[in-house]
């Protein structure tokens, strides 16, 4: 079966799903996609948290002040947000525009407690509020308590900062849990660049087994040119679907620095999160995975491996610059693909090695229902062994 079409209709295996194109006001829409806007499943998720960056990178207290107030300009789905880290330590983020002309809050000073914008002096506290409008005359009557920045969730976990920059009512969403680590790191290497690609894309390739052979054919991760048959048993999550499978003495050399066959777990969860959990007796390495939408065709990639072997650490200078290149040659090809994309929006999802793609929609799919209809999400797939060669 072969051909393109719209997004995932069917919930039949091996259907050929595009993304796009989306329906023109003059095509009739069936009755299941009736409920949602397609505009909607062209965009990233809104109420889901978004890796920004290291926890390291925003350091608060006397070190943040140290170093300028340690505040972050970030870019996610379009919003400029600022972030930073309080003087007991606490991360705030807010839109980082001063009610009073636009002015990037995050160009302002930060004194662990108010950022004061650099255009007019207004003041305001992580939680938004004004605080002060130093320009005001005794006989101004406003009351500049009303004035607010907005404000949105920000949280911690495995080392990096979460953002969740939804403005809807908070409601009863069933928002994807944050990638948590499982075990003590005794080091950690992470690497992040943007991809001038759309967030749909950049997530598939997290998915996609297809393109390993022909985009990471780097001798340290694939020795062999070889294309082999592979049969992998994959099982639904609560937001998105793991893969496990025990990896032979013939896979990449790094799995063979553990030593064994060690038991290799992955998971992808929406809302573009991979994480890939290795184990060999007690040694544990991570590498997860997060695309984060900046705004549109221009998405974050981030990597990050984590290992609690210290002896481990001495390799650091030599992992970063190789997980740099792996995640360069992700970079490239999602970028020429883009400009095809661009050119013409329609993909056809093809075989067994591109049905993790089709779940990926399908996975979006139910999340925008469950909180369009203010419910749980319940997650579409079953469990299935799929083949491919690669
Ligand atoms: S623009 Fe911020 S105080 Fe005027
Ligand atoms: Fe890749």
């Amino acid at each position: 079966m072969e051909g393109a079409c719209r997004l995932p209709r069917s919930r039949s295996p091996v259907q050929p799903v595009s993304h796009a194109p989306l329906p023109t006001p003059r095509d009739p829409a069936p009755a299941d996609e009736d409920v949602l806007d397609p505009e909607a499943m062209r965009q990233p998720l809104a109420n889901a948290w978004y890796c920004v960056g290291r926890s390291a990178a925003f350091a608060g207290g006397k070190a943040g002040a140290r170093k300028g107030g340690g505040l972050g300009a970030i870019e996610l789905n379009g919003e400029q947000i600022v972030v930073g880290r309080d003087a007991a330590g606490a991360l705030f983020a807010l839109r980082d525009r001063c009610p009073h002309r636009g002015m990037a809050l995050s160009k302002g000073r930060f004194d662990g407690e108010a950022l004061t914008c650099p255009f007019h002096g207004w003041r305001f506290g992580t939680d938004g509020r004004c605080r002060d409008v130093p320009t005001l005359s005794s006989a101004d009557a406003a009351d500049f308590s009303r004035i607010a920045v907005q404000r949105f969730p920000v949280r911690e976990s495995a080392g990096f900062v979460w953002v969740n920059p939804f403005l809807g009512p908070p409601g009863r969403a069933d928002v994807p849990a944050l990638p948590a680590l499982d075990f003590e790191a005794a080091g950690a290497c992470v690497v992040a660049l943007v991809v001038e690609a759309s967030f749909d894309l950049t997530t598939l390739s997290l998915v996609d087994p297809g393109h390993v052979a022909f985009v990471h054919d780097s001798w340290w991760f694939r020795p062999s040119k070889e294309l082999r048959e592979k049969v992998k048993r994959f099982a639904p999550t609560p937001h998105g679907f793991t893969m496990t499978s025990h990896a032979t003495t013939t896979s990449a050399p790094v799995y063979r620095l553990l030593g064994g066959a060690p038991a290799v777990e992955i998971e992808f969860r929406l809302p573009g999160v991979r994480l890939e959990r290795i184990a060999a007796g007690a040694k544990r390495v991570a590498n997860y995975t997060f695309a984060t939408p900046m705004s549109h065709n221009r998405t974050l990639l981030t990597n990050a491996l984590y290992w609690n072997m210290p002896a481990l650490n001495l390799l650091k200078p030599v992992a970063r610059p190789l997980m740099r290149q792996f995640l360069t040659q992700d970079q490239q090809v999602l970028q020429h693909a883009q400009k095809g994309l661009d050119r013409k929006p329609t993909m056809v999802l093809f075989g067994q090695g591109d049905l993790p793609s089709q779940w990926y929609f399908r996975l979006k799919r139910e999340a925008l229902q469950a909180a369009r209809e203010a419910r749980a999400f319940r997650n579409p797939l079953q469990p299935q062994e799929l083949r491919w060669r690669s």
